[in-house]
């Protein structure tokens, strides 16, 4: 038995040299080097080239390199019997829990209109801060990530909600389910953050019609993935007022085209898909154990609902 390895952008390698180092005794590649393609039984991928799959006729198990699975699910050579395993947190979840409280504050301090004012050299004394407990932050998403935001958030008194699939009961933070749960949480949300895996029923979520139901101008920030937001739906909404900023970290095309009307748009934040960069030491961690685990026949943390999509 043998494992495959494929990193998109990797450029240092440090992830796979370090799980090499800690599996000695396995034979670990890097595609496309693979004596045997026949012997693989687990790949470690990010990202995977549309031919990555062939020839793989052992292929039981493929690790995620990232939280989010689309890469795979979406990815037309995956084959249907194979289980896939994501990265939990991983160090993930601090560095995104900072990115939504930046967010959060560029809402709460109308950086957007203050930097226009800035570029205009307007003095626009009115621009005061809002007040951190009448900031409602509504949270898509309430699984690793959502929730380390979600607890940064309170202990920097902002009002905090959250949504997700399931039902469940949490300290500080009201919880929604369900369609109507959703309607009931924009209703009152000034800052959407969208922390959800993108699957058949969360793609296209923040739409024209979802924007609809915030509060004007409230403030999205997006750092799920980009097919979860209409793209032309949001800059409607900021030109109409509806919104008063956006901080985006992901986007229907990565890297964001040259041309696309985010980069100079006066109240959009772009950051190139950076709020929260896999960790080497937390993943290459968490992908040994599943290694390890696998082998011996003990399903390990991240096991992904394939029918579910994450
Ligand atoms: P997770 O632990 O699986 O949490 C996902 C949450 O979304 C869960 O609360 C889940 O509900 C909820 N959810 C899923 N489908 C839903 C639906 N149809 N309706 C309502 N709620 C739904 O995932 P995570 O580790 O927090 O990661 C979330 C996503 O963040 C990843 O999939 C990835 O796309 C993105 N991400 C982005 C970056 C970046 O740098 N921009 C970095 C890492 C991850 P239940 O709790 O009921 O299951
Ligand atoms: C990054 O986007 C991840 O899903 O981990």
């Amino acid at each position: 038995m043998s494992i495959l390895y494929y990193c998109a952008g990797d450029t240092d390698d440090a992830i796979y040299n370090e799980i090499k180092r800690k599996l000695p005794t396995h034979t670990i590649t890097k595609w496309p080097d693979c004596p045997d393609k026949s012997r693989v039984t687990m790949a470690i991928v990010w990202q995977p080239p549309t031919d990555f799959f062939d020839s793989l006729s052992s292929l039981k198990h493929v690790l995620s390199i990232a939280a989010g699975v689309d890469h795979l699910l979406n990815h037309p050579g995956l084959p249907e019997h194979v289980d896939v395993i994501r990265l939990t947190d991983a160090g993930m979840s601090g560095p995104m829990a900072d990115y939504v409280l930046y967010g959060v504050l560029h809402a709460q301090r109308q950086m957007c209109a203050l930097n226009t004012a800035q570029r205009q050299q307007q003095w626009q004394h009115e621009l005061k801060p809002h007040s951190a407990s009448k900031m409602h932050v509504g949270i898509l998403g309430a699984g690793e990530l959502g929730l380390m935001a979600a607890k940064k958030l309170l202990v920097n008194h902002y009002t905090v909600s959250c949504w997700s699939r399931s039902k469940k009961e949490l300290r500080n933070i009201t919880h929604f389910v369900g369609k109507d749960g959703l309607d009931e949480m924009l209703s009152t949300t000034n800052v959407l953050v969208c922390l959800l895996p993108l699957t058949k029923d969360t793609s296209g979520i923040i739409n024209a019609a979802l924007l609809a139901k915030l509060p004007s101008q409230a403030f999205v920030i997006n750092a799920g993935r980009g097919d979860h937001l209409d793209e032309q739906a949001l800059l409607d909404a900021l030109d109409s007022g509806q919104l008063s900023g956006a901080l985006l970290d992901v986007f229907n095309t990565e890297p964001l085209p040259a041309s696309h009307a985010f980069w100079t748009h006066p109240q959009v934040v772009v950051t190139p898909h950076v709020a929260a960069p896999t960790q080497a030491e937390g993943a290459v961690t968490q992908l040994v154990d599943s290694v390890i685990s696998l082998e011996k026949g003990v399903n390990p943390r991240g096991w992904v609902d394939r029918t579910q999509g994450y």
